[in-house]
């Protein structure tokens, strides 16, 4: 799946696809994680920010009941209201997926044409699919009044990903795009969805983003197993500590006393969460007493957590972390978001990009496979366009390599 799109200014774009009508237009972000992966659906701690790529949403009323999904570079599909369906795989079941969550939840909508595009590279793990329900939801919001907050966005966005992608995904991603803010990563707890801001002051680091190119099928079906490994952890602990409400209650011992031998692979799994949450508040302290070298040291630890113990990594993975290593100028690497494929995020001094270049080198000479690197800026969360905005939104097919080309 991809939305990048053409050179035509926006507006002119619009005018098109909306027969003239002045559409709303959304932009929602992509995102990064710096630390904290594979712990949002267990109520544990993770380090996201927006970053400054997006998906723009517009969105104009109709006057029947068809719903009509346009996107820059895919089919259009028009079906009615009363026909949404789940269709893992095509770009528009996010679209349909958010206004059926609407409807289930007693929203009153009306007809519309929604148009599609952006530059978040699909497939890279920067979360494009959360860009994607959560500009939808927050147009059809702004279109048809429904005065939702952005928590509320939030939930509908993640429950349209449940049950229109079959990705039984957590809150992070909708929560960096519709909570994020310039300059800063947001510190979540998902016990209780509250978060602090944490400024990135990155000094003399630029955060890059090393495209493996790669995602293998199995991404979200072993997405699904690693949740039901965690469960099955947080039960057997349960059965003895009655207080238990969540893994994030469990302590290594118990783990170690209660599953290690009943079963061992559910005890690696929640290890690793037990250990990562850890590394989240050190991190987020690091990030304030502006400890880079430790944050880098972090993330090393980090990826060597998921390959090995939640083994959600893949050999083309590794291989860009083992190259980092080698690399003096990076501070820290380590696999982001689901793993299986898509991007590592490194922390590279700024006056040392010459690095980038020999990495692109050398994994293409191992693997195969041309490697992208994009460097990332933390952005605001998503919003409503203004005209000023809008006049200025040109994108291009350049993507986030431009800095490094
Ligand atoms: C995907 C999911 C998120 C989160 C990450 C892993 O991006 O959508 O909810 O679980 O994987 O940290």
């Amino acid at each position: 799946m991809h939305f990048n799109a053409m050179m035509t200014p926006y507006r002119e774009l619009l005018s098109r696809t909306h027969g003239g009508l002045e559409p709303i237009v959304v932009r929602a972000p992509g995102r990064i994680n710096l630390i904290g992966e594979h712990t949002d659906y267990n109520g544990g701690l993770a380090l996201p920010a927006a970053i400054n790529r997006y998906i723009y949403v517009s969105v104009t009323w109709r006057d029947d009941e068809q719903v009509n999904m346009m996107a820059a570079e895919f089919p259009s599909k028009e079906l009615a209201l009363s026909e949404l369906y789940p269709c893992p795989g095509e770009w528009h079941t996010y679209i349909q997926g958010v206004a059926a969550v609407l409807l289930g939840w007693g929203y009153v909508l009306g007809g519309f044409n929604i148009h599609v595009c952006g530059d978040i590279p699909v497939g890279a793990g920067l979360s494009s699919s959360a860009a994607l329900c959560c500009g939808t939801v927050m147009a059809l919001d702004a279109l048809f009044d429904l005065q939702l907050t952005r928590q509320e966005m939030a939930l509908i966005a993640q429950q349209a990903e449940h049950t229109f992608a079959g990705v039984a995904c957590g809150l992070m991603d909708q929560y960096a795009c519709l909570f994020g803010k310039r300059g800063y990563a947001l510190k979540l707890d998902f016990r209780t969805l509250q978060f602090e801001y944490v400024r990135l002051n990155l000094e003399f680091l630029d955060l890059v983003l090393l495209d493996s190119g790669v995602k293998h099928s199995l991404a979200s079906t072993e997405y699904n197993l690693r949740k039901m490994e965690t469960g099955r952890a947080l039960s057997r602990v349960q059965e003895k500590h009655a207080t238990v409400e969540r893994l994030r209650d469990c302590s290594l011992e118990q783990l170690y006393d209660e599953v290690l031998v009943a079963d061992p692979v559910a005890y690696k799994r929640a290890k690793f969460f037990v250990e990562e949450n850890k590394r989240v508040e050190t991190a987020a302290v690091a990030l304030d007493r502006r400890k880079l070298t430790l944050m880098g040291d972090l993330l090393y630890e980090s990826h060597q957590g998921l390959t090995a113990l939640y083994q959600v990594s893949c050999a083309e993975l590794d291989l860009l972390i083992q190259l980092a290593k080698e690399e003096k100028s990076v501070v820290g690497a380590r696999m982001m978001g689901g793993g299986f494929g898509g991007c590592t995020i490194n922390l590279i001094e700024k006056k040392y990009k010459s690095c980038i270049g020999r990495l692109q080198a050398e994994y293409e000479r191992r693997t195969g496979i041309p490697l992208k690197a994009y460097r990332v800026m933390i952005a605001e969360g998503a919003r409503v366009c203004n005209n000023r905005e809008l006049r200025q939104i040109k994108y291009n097919e350049k993507s986030l390599e431009e800095n490094y080309a």
